[in-house]
């Protein structure tokens, strides 16, 4: 038996294997294919303080390697998700991780106060790529301190673990990672999706509405996998790797560049069993490399910084 589990921050997990925001629904919609009890934490899709509609139809494009989205995070709002959801994850045998989002720091603050002390949840997950938000106005997850701002107001009012999401949309991310963790993040998440979009040329429509969209699935992995490497070798709290992942070695690559755990997304569109499949088939990989923990693996790139890390 190989020891699975992983700490982010003070949060302990079974194992290193969580849902993506927004491809799993809320909570437990998918425990017909994947139980609670078989991954280290459900993640909510983005909750807001008040409902949003989204964005105009069509919000989904299937690529060759991924999707693009523009769900433009259509959500019921934080009254229903305290209302309706949290008794519904309340005996969930897993942690539970809520996503938020908001429209200014205020926001970001005011969500974070009114779910604070809601014992249903284990961690927030901030959302820094609100897509959008003041006509694009406030750089969130583009400018490192207006995201640190966002961290420092979530963190000032809860004593739960706080993860930070990180776009890839940036020119230098672990500007953004160092930036979030001198405010407090307890992890971070790397990526949210991939600015993308897609156009048929001879009606000359964009694929979305929105034109623009979020890139998402297999195509990313790359991207993600240096993103999260670029964070874990650059901030001292964990990274939890997202983009991508579908399988038990995608999980593995991404606990070798530096992350102490990851996110299962698009591929559980394709197969909601997955992120159960993959928790379930790490002990046996792990066992036939001759690792008895997970957490002896984290880190372990060859990169050429193998002496600073020690
Ligand atoms: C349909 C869809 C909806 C998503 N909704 C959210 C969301 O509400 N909040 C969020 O932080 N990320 C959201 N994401 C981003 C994913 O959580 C994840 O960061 C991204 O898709 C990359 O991982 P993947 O390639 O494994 O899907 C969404 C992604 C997709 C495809």
């Amino acid at each position: 038996m190989v020891d699975l589990a992983v700490s982010l921050g003070s949060l302990r997990l079974r194992n290193p294997i969580l849902t993506a925001s927004g491809t799993f629904g809320h909570g437990l919609e998918m425990r017909a294919f994947t139980p609670a009890s078989k991954v280290g934490a459900l993640v909510s899709k983005t909750v807001t303080l008040e409902p949003r509609a989204g964005n105009p139809a069509p919000r989904i494009s299937e690529t060759e390697a991924g999707f693009l989205n523009s769900i433009g995070l259509e959500n019921r709002g934080v009254e229903h998700y305290i209302a309706h959801t949290l008794p519904e994850v309340a005996g969930a045998d897993t942690r539970i991780v809520t996503n938020i989002g908001g429209e200014s720091v205020a926001d970001y603050a005011r969500i974070a106060e009114v779910l604070a002390d809601r014992e249903e949840i284990d961690a927030f997950e901030v959302n820094l790529s609100c897509p959008n938000v003041h006509g694009g106005k406030l750089p969130f997850g583009t400018v490192p301190r207006v995201a640190a701002e966002v961290i420092e107001a979530v963190r000032a009012v809860t004593s739960k673990p706080v993860f930070a999401k990180l776009s890839p949309n940036v020119t230098r991310i672990a500007d953004m990672a160092v930036a979030v963790e001198g405010a407090g993040a307890d992890a971070i998440t790397a990526v949210n999706t991939l600015l993308g979009m897609a156009v048929d040329w001879k009606s000359g429509r964009p694929a979305l509405a929105t034109v623009q969209g979020g890139y998402s699935g297999p195509g990313i992995r790359p991207v993600a996998l240096r993103c999260a490497w670029e964070c874990a070798r650059n901030v001292s709290i964990p990274v939890i790797g997202c983009g991508g992942i579908s399988s038990v070695e995608h999980v593995l690559e991404f606990l070798v560049a530096g992350c102490t755990a990851v996110q299962i997304g698009t591929a559980s569109f394709a197969d909601p069993t997955l992120p159960g499949r993959i928790a379930g088939e790490l002990d046996g990989e792990l066992a036939r490399a001759g690792i008895e923990r997970v957490g002896d693996l984290i880190g372990t790139i060859r990169d050429g910084r193998e002496a600073q890390r020690g």
